[in-house]
């Protein structure tokens, strides 16, 4: 077993991450002061995990209330997040009731922000079972739900008490995902770790092979890179933004195509790649440099081509962003590559980076 902490005084935590660790249940257990849990989850890890968590937790004492959620990111929403509501306040769930979030980067942002409001907050554990939720939604305290009009746009930083990532859940994991979650692993060598990102090419062929070393490795670096990054900058005043390199533009696809067409992690991949193509436009990289983004994306899996919704509406859904600031958009681009900085949008060669979407659809 890794183990990396999050420095973050009196929210300080750790994250677990090994083989078998679905069954290590005194890793959470030795955490709460109740004996009784609610595990929040969707119907597919249901079938697939819930009752090895659950009898992990039985074998401490633990009894465990189940809430069900639909699988899918078109579910992260005000209707999804009322029901656990119901499900907590029906269990008779506490202020002392701890919610463990066992599933992928949709269910620990749900789960996490109703244990944030829930009583004005309860303790809170992840238990990430998608490579995405492994390398960074789990970690760093971000919780939220969806409004049709801006992804993640409701929501509070609330930290976990723990991460607890069991590898051996990766082996079920659809490929698809598996490569949505490495857009974000890439993401993390492209803006802070030039020696990560030749590493990830490196052992491109390992990590869609699902060698465990490799995962594991991976999974070690991209936590410690974002638990880095948050223990200096929590509520994202300035360095965290650089986590959302490729974001801007993958949530615009995201909600632009409905959520849940595109996966998140593939919107991230062709997000990452308009932002390197302004970041050239802008005299940063060079068409060496995107190239390489691109031939990366394309070797694991992800596409690298963003849909064509028109300037005007990627525009209008960029408006909507979080890094939006007195009415102007902020954006992450790479100086070179390992190195991201943040920018006010260049309004002519952001137009000519969404224009150009045309002429390749
Ligand atoms: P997801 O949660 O939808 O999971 C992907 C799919 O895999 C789902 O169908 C799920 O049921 C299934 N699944 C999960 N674990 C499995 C397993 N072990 N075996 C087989 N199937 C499994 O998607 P995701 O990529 O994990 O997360 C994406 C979400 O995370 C987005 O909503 C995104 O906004 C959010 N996110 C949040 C942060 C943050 O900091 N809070 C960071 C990045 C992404
Ligand atoms: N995924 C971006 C962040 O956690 O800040």
């Amino acid at each position: 077993m890794r183990t990396l902490n999050v420095e973050l005084k009196d929210r300080s935590y750790s994250i677990h991450i090994g083989s078998g660790l679905l069954s290590h249940s005194k890793l959470l257990t030795e955490r709460f002061k109740q004996r009784r849990a609610a595990v929040i989850t969707n119907e597919t890890i249901a079938q697939l995990y819930l009752e090895r968590l659950v009898t992990a937790l039985g074998e401490q004492g633990v009894e465990t209330v189940r809430i069900i959620i639909p699988d899918g990111e078109a579910y992260k929403n005000s209707h999804t997040l009322n029901a656990i509501f119901d499900g907590l306040i029906e269990n008779r769930c506490e202020r002392g009731t701890p919610i463990i979030a066992l599933g992928g980067g949709v269910v620990g942002d749900i789960a996490g922000f109703a244990a944030a409001v829930y009583q004005r907050g309860v303790p809170f554990f992840q238990v990430p079972t998608t490579l995405l939720a492994q390398v960074d939604s789990s970690v760093g305290g971000k919780t939220a739900i969806n409004h049709p009009f801006g992804k993640n746009m409701i929501g509070a930083f609330y930290q976990p008490r723990a991460v607890i990532a069991d590898t051996d859940t990766l082996e079920t994991l659809p490929q698809r995902e598996l490569a949505a979650g490495l857009a974000e692993v890439i993401k993390y060598g492209l803006i802070r770790d030039y020696a990560f990102l030749n590493w990830i090419e490196a052992n491109a062929e390992r990590l869609i092979g699902r060698d465990p070393e490799a995962l594991a490795y991976a999974i070690e670096l991209s936590c410690r890179t974002k638990a880095d990054v948050v223990e200096l900058d929590e509520r994202e005043h300035g360095l965290r933004a650089h986590l959302n390199f490729g974001h801007t533009f993958g949530h615009a696809i995201e909600a632009g195509t409905g959520y849940g067409t595109w996966l998140h992690g593939e919107a991230v991949a062709a997000g990452m790649v308009l932002a390197a193509q302004l970041s050239q436009r802008m005299g940063y990289l060079s068409t060496t440099d995107v190239a390489r983004i691109s031939a990366l994306l394309t070797r694991v899996g992800l596409p690298i081509d963003a849909p064509d919704l028109g300037a005007a509406r990627y525009l209008e859904l960029m408006a909507h962003d979080k890094k939006v600031e007195g009415g102007r958009l902020q954006l992450i681009l790479l100086e070179k590559l390992g190195t991201a900085f943040v920018t006010e949008a260049p309004g002519a060669a952001l137009h000519g980076v969404l224009e150009q979407l045309t002429v390749h659809a």
